[in-house]
C-alpha cells in the first residue's frame, strides 16, 4: 500500500514536484518573478556571504545561443524566465581589493589566500541551494522549472558569451514557465527506495544483491540497444555519454582557470 504523504501543504508540494520541460505562451509575471528571486536570496548561504550571483536571461538570442550550447536542448528557448546560478567569489576579492585586504595581509606578515577549490565548492552550495529555492517558491506559484546542468560544458563559449570573470562559475542554469497542460498528467519519476539512499553512521557500499533489489521496479525504458544491463544502458545513456565527456573537459577548464587564471585575466 502506498503511504499517505503528511497533511501539510509544504511537504505535499516536495513530493508532488515534477520537471517541466514543456510551457505554455503565459509569460510570468513581474510579480511572481520577484517572488521566486526573493525566496531565493533567502535560502541558506555559508556564513552569510551569499557566494552566488543570478543572471537573468532576457535576450531571446543568447537563450537560443544557450539551448545549443547546452547539449541542444530547445526548451531553454522557449522558457519565458531563465536564471543562471553563479558560484561567485569575485564579488567579495573585488571588493578585498577596495578594501586592501592584500596591503594589510602583507604588512601583518600573512600570506594573502586567492579563492581555491573549497572556495568553488562552498560557492556551488550556496548557489544550488539558492536555485532550489527558487524552484521551490516557483512551484509554490504554479509555475514548473527544469534545471540545466549542461551549463556546466562549453566553459570557454559560457564565459565569452556571459562575460563571466575569473572567480564566477555557472553551476546551474534554471528554465520556468507555466507548465503547457495539466501537470499532473505528467508521472512523478521514481526514486530508489530510502534504505539504499541512507546511511546510518558509516558508509555501505552495496553488494550485487543490494543493486538487485535497488534496482527492482524502478528501472527505466532501455534505450541503449547494446546495453545488456542496467549498468551499461547507464553508463553510456549519461555518464560515458559526449555530453558527460564535454563536461569533464569543461569543468577541468572551469577549475584550471579558478585556480591559476589565463591570459584574459
Ligand atoms: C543538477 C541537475 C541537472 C539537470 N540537468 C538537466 C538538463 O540538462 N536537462 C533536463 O531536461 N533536465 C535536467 N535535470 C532534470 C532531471 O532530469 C530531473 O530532475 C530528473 O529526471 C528527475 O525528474 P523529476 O525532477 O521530474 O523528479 C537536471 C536536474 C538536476 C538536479
Amino acid at each position: 500500500m502506498k503511504k499517505k504523504s503528511p497533511d501539510n501543504k509544504t511537504i505535499e508540494l516536495l513530493n508532488k514536484r515534477r520537471t517541466i520541460r514543456a510551457y505554455s505562451a503565459k509569460p510570468i509575471s513581474q510579480e511572481d518573478e520577484k517572488i521566486i528571486i526573493r525566496a531565493a536570496i533567502r535560502a541558506p548561504t555559508a556564513g552569510n556571504l551569499m557566494l552566488y550571483s543570478i543572471l537573468k536571461v532576457t535576450d531571446q538570442k543568447l537563450k537560443e545561443k544557450l539551448a545549443i550550447s547546452c547539449d541542444n536542448q530547445p526548451h531553454i528557448a522557449k522558457a519565458p524566465l531563465v536564471l543562471i546560478f553563479l558560484a561567485d567569489m569575485q564579488r567579495w576579492w573585488n571588493y578585498f581589493e577596495l578594501c586592501d585586504v592584500q596591503k594589510k595581509c602583507n604588512e601583518m606578515h600573512v600570506n594573502f589566500e586567492k579563492p581555491q577549490e573549497s572556495d568553488l565548492l562552498l560557492a556551488c552550495c550556496d548557489a544550488l541551494i539558492a536555485a532550489q529555492n527558487a524552484v521551490i517558491a516557483a512551484e509554490a506559484l504554479g509555475i514548473g522549472s527544469c534545471y540545466i546542468g549542461d551549463i556546466m560544458e562549453n566553459y570557454e563559449t559560457h564565459q565569452e558569451l556571459l562575460k563571466l570573470p575569473r572567480w564566477v562559475f555557472p553551476i546551474t542554469l534554471i528554465c520556468f514557465g507555466h507548465p503547457k497542460g495539466d501537470k499532473d498528467k505528467i508521472p512523478l519519476t521514481n526514486r530508489f527506495p530510502v534504505d539504499y539512499i541512507v546511511h546510518e553512521n558509516i558508509y555501505h557500499q552495496l553488494s550485487r544483491e543490494d543493486y538487485k533489489n535497488m534496482f527492482e521496479g524502478v528501472e527505466r525504458k532501455r534505450i541503449i540497444d547494446y546495453a545488456e544491463n542496467f549498468g551499461q544502458q547507464i553508463y553510456f545513456e549519461k555518464l560515458g555519454a559526449d555530453f558527460s565527456i564535454e563536461m569533464r573537459r569543461s569543468v577541468k577548464v572551469a577549475i584550471k582557470n579558478w585556480i591559476n587564471g589565463n591570459q584574459k585575466d
